[in-house]
């Protein structure tokens, strides 16, 4: 039997899986996309949604929540495909992305490939330079170890080390929902995205080409992508994005889930910068 998987598109899924939020309300406002990190899924942004007060689409990358599997040569632009089709289906031709860590990655991919679906841009928690060697070489390992073993364990510690140090000591229960999360995903995907991740290039000369409308979130007490990670990407933004850097307080890597009010607040000032524009 031929195995096309090779070929096969990649699919990402929309959150609500209904278009009636995401529909572009007659062109009086322009939907929210949120990306997830790694190795979590749309859940992750649950908690921001509920802080929004206009329309928003959280997204499953191929691999994860509720996506069908990744497939084929793993990168970060296959994942910025499979997003572009998925909004394409939906009928959304431009779009706020906001993306977490990985999914900041691949919003970059996106500006990259489809500019014209990225009215405005929001990067959390994330960076724009490509992994040093002995990162790239991390996560090869992790990759290795999870395919072989058929297990998400070499991840599992990231339930710690994605909160900040204030949610790891007063809120245990976030602890417990992201290791629920990533005991929910797929080792092959985390295989597969480790892969991806390796792979991607530097893309701070896309963020410096942008032009629309850029928000930089980071958790003051975020370990794996810190406050100077969101300043070298506030340093590389257009004089024409007119960026702007949010601190979301006693956050770790996922503001998102521990600081939901100030980074929900910061992707509506983003959209209204974009509807004013
Ligand atoms: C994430 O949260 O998506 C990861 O920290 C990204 C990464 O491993 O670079």
């Amino acid at each position: 039997m031929t195995d096309h998987a090779e070929n096969r598109p990649l699919t990402a899924v929309l959150h609500p899986s209904a278009d009636d939020d995401a529909a572009d309300h007659g062109g009086t406002t322009v939907p929210l996309v949120l990306v997830h990190g790694f190795p979590v899924d749309h859940r992750m942004w649950d908690e921001t949604v509920a802080e929004l007060t206009g329309p928003s689409l959280a997204v499953d990358l191929p691999g994860f929540g509720d996506a069908p599997d990744a497939a084929g040569e793993p990168s970060v632009e296959a994942l910025a495909d499979a997003l572009a089709a998925a909004l394409d289906a939906r009928g959304v031709h431009r779009a706020v992305v906001a993306g977490m860590s990985m999914g900041g990655y691949v919003a970059l991919a996106l500006a990259e490939r489809r500019p014209e679906l990225v009215a405005g841009l929001a990067l959390v928690d994330t960076k724009t330079v490509a992994d040093a060697p002995a990162a790239r070489d991390n996560r090869l390992r992790i990759a290795g170890e999870a395919e072989a073993g058929g297990t998400v364990d070499p991840v599992r510690g990231m339930s710690e080390t994605m909160l900040g140090e204030t949610s790891r000591r007063t809120r245990r229960d976030l602890v417990e929902t992201v290791a629920g999360w990533i005991g929910a995903q797929r080792p092959a995907s985390v295989a597969w995205a480790q892969r991806a991740m390796a792979a991607r290039p530097d893309r701070t000369a896309v963020l410096e080409a942008y032009e629309g409308p850029v928000t930089v979130v980071v958790g003051t007490e975020d370990e794996l992508t810190p406050v100077e990670d969101a300043e070298h990407t506030l340093a590389h933004t257009s004089a024409a994005s007119d960026a702007a850097l949010v601190l979301a307080p006693d956050a770790g890597h996922l503001a998102p889930l521990e600081a939901p009010e100030h980074v929900a607040g910061a992707l509506e000032r983003l959209r209204a910068r974009v509807l004013q524009g």
